[in-house]
């Protein structure tokens, strides 16, 4: 099974929101989170993945669902765990949802979801979305406890969060592969698919060839900047086609 790439589109909308975050629906308003999505499923992206903060700063909710609407590509609605975003998640019914925390002072994503911490809250939403069939996912840190309660929460998914793989350098960088590693193949034998995420790029990718059982990427900030020189087609193709390399 080939390594799936989803493209997440969350930059194109920052882009437009720094000029038309007023009026993001006027005919000038560009650059189109819609165009970004058609072009990401010309170049082979496998699923989409869009997250409607509670602070509205970059996706609308009008993008999400006209996404959802317009572009036949699995959708990945990146959501925090609120009783806003879970009405928002049931009326738009995307394939796959991932639950995140959500802070406002963040930049991005910062950490992962503390599953055991919340995990009644969790477990509850996690039931009331998979129950409407959208596929739940908990974007944890690789930390063996938490994917202990992910797979308590009943979740078919993690995301593992890349992040401190992303940002170490030096021996670092094999001490955070070990971590994703370890926790990859507790997350497989606990029963829940492994999907990762977070500053994922063109050159550090091939590093995560040691870490078994990936099923998907999701991938934005680089895949957006490089669309930025070679069109988000190009940018896609080409990262689809490092990752064919993925050994499995
Ligand atoms: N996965 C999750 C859960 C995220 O929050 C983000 C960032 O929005 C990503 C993946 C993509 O990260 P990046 O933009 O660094 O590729």
């Amino acid at each position: 099974m080939p390594l799936l790439l989803g493209v997440n589109i969350d930059h194109v909308a920052t882009l437009r929101q720094a000029r038309y975050a007023r009026t993001p629906d006027s005919p000038n308003a560009e650059p189109s989170p819609l165009d970004a999505g058609r072009d990401a499923l010309c170049g082979g992206a496998d699923s989409l993945t869009i997250h409607v903060r509670s602070d509205r700063r970059h996706m609308q909710d009008a993008d999400a669902f006209r996404i959802r609407r317009e572009i036949p590509l699995p959708l990945n609605f990146e959501m925090g765990v609120t009783e806003e975003m879970v009405g928002i998640a049931l009326r738009l019914k995307p394939d796959f949802a991932c639950l995140v925390p959500e802070t406002r002072e963040e930049l991005t994503t910062e950490g992962g979801l503390d599953v055991s911490g919340g995990f009644a809250k969790i477990h509850d939403a996690v039931d009331r979305l998979q129950d409407a069939g959208i596929k739940v996912s908990l974007f944890i840190d690789p930390d063996l406890p938490q994917i202990d309660a992910a797979a308590r929460t009943g979740a078919a998914m993690i995301e593992l969060h890349t992040g401190c793989f992303a940002n170490a350098a030096g021996d670092e960088v094999a001490r955070e592969i070990s971590r994703l590693a370890e926790a990859a193949r507790a997350a497989h034998a606990a029963g829940l698919q492994v999907n990762a995420g977070h500053g994922i790029n063109y050159h550090n990718l091939t590093q995560l060839w040691s870490v078994p059982h990936l099923v998907e990427l999701n991938i934005g900030h680089s895949v957006v900047s490089r669309a930025i020189r070679t069109g988000m087609t190009a940018a896609v193709r080409e990262m689809k086609s490092l990752m064919a390399t993925y050994p499995g």
